[in-house]
């Protein structure tokens, strides 16, 4: 009899994830919660996170739908900066709990039409300010709108990040979802307060598996592989592995699983957005071994990205047990019994060796 390849490592803790609403959000907290110790919850919801209150409410909901999956997950909800975020509003968050606001350029991604003006970076100075006062992290989608050149928009916004800290060195800021060797180099060479979250999908995809994927069977369009900022080249793909199995705390996991409903994908003018979080867990664990990095595993998925943020948890161990299965097609979304739509995860239909085998 062989013996099947098993380890335990810590539960994660998912640095960026998107857990929506309504039914939507039951379902995927649920599925989250089976593999995560907790998470950092994007505000870019609809009605939007602004407040310290808001955040609490949406938090209150997830740990409802999260109880029977996992009683100690952990959502820690974030506000969305606008142009009307007064530094009071920092002070209230931080007081009931709030850890982070996330900067989303205008019009850059999914709901975002109400975020931050650039050319008016300026007129936010004193919101920036109290977040540093009272170690509000900053959390940034790093990319410029407007005409500029789709595959440019992430290295256009380093002017932005490199002012911001420059005029706020004491302010805590993560780079998120970054895709570029630029941005790795760019995140290393800041100070310490300034890091940078690794999503699951820009670890596997490049521009190709967008545009014409699979090579050779003709080129298709791959919606369920379009997001926001895009993958981009095998170099840039291949620097962000480098960083992620480097052991540089700098660079954490946050997968910013992003679903939508199956028809708002395969539709023209597609959503933005890969939903890994079935398969993310098994395939960075993939990815690791294939590395030969199962060592420094523990610290991409859940010590760097606590460490950075201040937070401390008694971790829960998991069971990886070496066993394929096959991901599903699409998983459907209820609301009771009503069938309400579907979701198709990253790798849908395909093989995947590593399981989460106890939670
Ligand atoms: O692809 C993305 N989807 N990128 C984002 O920044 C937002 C996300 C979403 O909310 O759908
Ligand atoms: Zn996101």
């Amino acid at each position: 009899m062989t013996s099947v390849p098993m380890f335990r490592i810590p539960r994660p803790f998912d640095m960026h994830t998107h857990l929506r609403q309504g039914p939507l959000m039951r379902l995927v907290t649920r599925l989250t919660a089976r593999h995560f110790d907790g998470a950092i919850v994007m505000p870019n919801t609809n009605p939007p996170i602004l407040t310290g209150e808001d955040a609490c409410r949406y938090q209150s909901d997830i740990m409802r739908s999260a109880r029977g999956a996992n009683a100690s997950f952990l959502p820690l909800t974030l506000i969305k900066l606008t142009m009307e975020t007064t530094p009071d509003i920092i002070i209230q968050a931080k007081k009931l709990g709030v850890v982070a606001a996330k900067m989303y350029p205008v019009g850059v991604t999914t709901n975002s039409a109400d975020g931050v003006d650039l050319d008016k970076l300026r007129e936010l100075y004193p919101t920036f300010k109290a977040m540093e006062d009272t170690g509000v992290i900053l959390c940034i989608h790093g990319e410029v709108g407007g005409d500029v050149f789709v595959l440019d928009r992430e290295e256009f916004f380093f002017e932005y990040l490199r002012q911001l800290h420059r005029d706020f060195p004491t302010l805590r800021i993560v780079l998120e979802h970054i895709t570029t060797k630029a941005a790795v180099d760019l995140v290393r060479n800041l100070g310490k307060t300034v890091a940078a979250s690794i999503t699951l999908h820009h670890l596997f995809l490049t521009l190709n598996n967008v545009l014409c994927d699979p090579v050779g069977a003709g080129e298709f369009l791959r919606p369920h592989h379009a997001c926001r900022p895009y993958a981009k080249r095998p170099e840039d793909r291949d620097a962000l592995v480098r960083a992620a199995i480097s052991g540089d705390p700098k660079f954490f996991w946050g997968t910013d699983s992003a679903p939508h409903p199956f028809d708002k994908k395969e539709a023209d003018c597609c959503a933005a957005g890969v939903w890994t979080t079935p398969v993310a867990l098994p395939l960075l664990v993939e990815l690791f071994e294939k590395h030969e990095a199962l060592e420094r595993l523990a610290g991409f998925s859940s010590q760097f990205g606590l460490a950075f943020y201040g937070i401390k948890r008694r971790t829960r161990m998991l069971t990886m047990v070496k066993r394929a299965w096959t991901v599903p097609l699409a998983y459907d979304v209820r609301n009771g019994a009503k069938f309400v739509t579907k979701i198709v995860p990253f790798r849908a239909g395909q093989k995947i060796s590593w399981k989460v085998a106890r939670y």
